[in-house]
């Protein structure tokens, strides 16, 4: 039975990617010369995504198929597909409106997120959003991207930057503990680290383009890989859930 199930859910996946799967490279540069978002988060804004329905959002994580790559609680079950568990909720509803709107149209991946956001109403992205919300942050992951730098170094530039690249912490805007901030600053503590590489460099090579301001493809630019890579690793490996009190505030 378990067999059965498997094969029938990698069946889904593949028959899902080769669906759906439609990359257009005119609209990708259509995207480039346009806002980087349509989203403006005046309070009537705020207000929409903070009304959004977790039970209903249940729902449409398994009715829209979003679990079979993103799991039933938002834990993903591919290390090169993000978790969304603990998701600040602005952040989340934010990326399925920039993937419908054609704003985040990097990569294959990608591009099968944006069909399947087609398919999403407003108010299902403010369901979906709210139910990820709702769940702790992934627990540590132990992730070993290859990098040649310490521990401590890298913590060093997270947590305190580097002003001879005027690089910001990481952690001013993402939250002290990686837990995610404000508006729609995303958590990034306990982030599958393939994911996280995959996304900062696409922000460094201006392939990802959905950030307001250039704000993330200007700190990535400045990143070597090996920092990439350090990063990753230890964004994966740490744990939020224990100092999640002042989240709540931003969800
Ligand atoms: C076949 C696997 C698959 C399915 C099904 C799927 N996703 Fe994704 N999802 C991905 C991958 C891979 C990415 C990363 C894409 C990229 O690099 O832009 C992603 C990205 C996302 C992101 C952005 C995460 C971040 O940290 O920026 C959100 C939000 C999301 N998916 C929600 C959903 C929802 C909601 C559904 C159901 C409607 C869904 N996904 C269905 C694989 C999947
Ligand atoms: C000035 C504030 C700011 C600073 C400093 C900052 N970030 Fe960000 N970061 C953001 C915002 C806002 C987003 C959401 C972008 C969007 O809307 O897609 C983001 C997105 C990201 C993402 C994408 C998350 C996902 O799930 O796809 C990663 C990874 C990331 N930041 C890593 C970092 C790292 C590593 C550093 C430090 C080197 C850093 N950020 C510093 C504001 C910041």
């Amino acid at each position: 039975m378990i067999f059965l199930a498997k094969i029938k859910y990698h069946l889904s996946v593949l028959i899902l990617m080769a669906t759906t799967v439609t990359t257009s490279f005119a609209d990708e540069k259509k995207a480039l010369f346009s806002p980087s978002t349509n989203i403006a988060w005046d309070a009537e804004q705020i207000n929409f995504v903070k009304a959004g329905s977790a039970s209903n959002g249940e729902k449409l994580n398994k009715d829209k198929m979003c679990s079979l790559c993103h799991g039933e609680q938002g834990l993903s079950k591919g290390r090169n597909w993000p978790n969304l568990a603990g998701q600040t909720a602005n952040y989340t509803f934010k990326q399925l409106l920039d993937y419908k709107d054609h704003k985040r149209l990097d990569s294959t991946p990608a591009a099968m997120m944006t069909t399947l956001a087609k398919r999403l109403s407003t108010q299902d992205m403010a369901d979906l959003a709210q139910y990820y919300a709702g769940f702790p942050l992934p627990q540590s992951l132990q992730e070993n991207l290859n990098t040649a730098l310490k521990t401590q170094n890298i913590e060093n530039l997270i947590k305190q930057g580097d002003g001879s690249r005027m690089l910001v912490p990481c952690l001013a805007c993402h939250g002290s503990k990686g837990q995610g901030a404000i508006t729609d600053t995303p958590a990034l503590a306990g982030q599958q680290a393939i994911y996280f590489r995959q996304t900062m460099n696409e922000f460094k090579s201006g392939k990802r383009h959905n950030d307001v301001y250039s704000r993330m493809r200007i700190i990535a630019k400045s990143l070597t890989q090996d920092e990439i890579n350090a990063m990753a690793n230890y964004f994966a490996q740490m744990n939020a859930t224990e100092n999640s009190s002042d989240k709540t505030a931003t969800k």
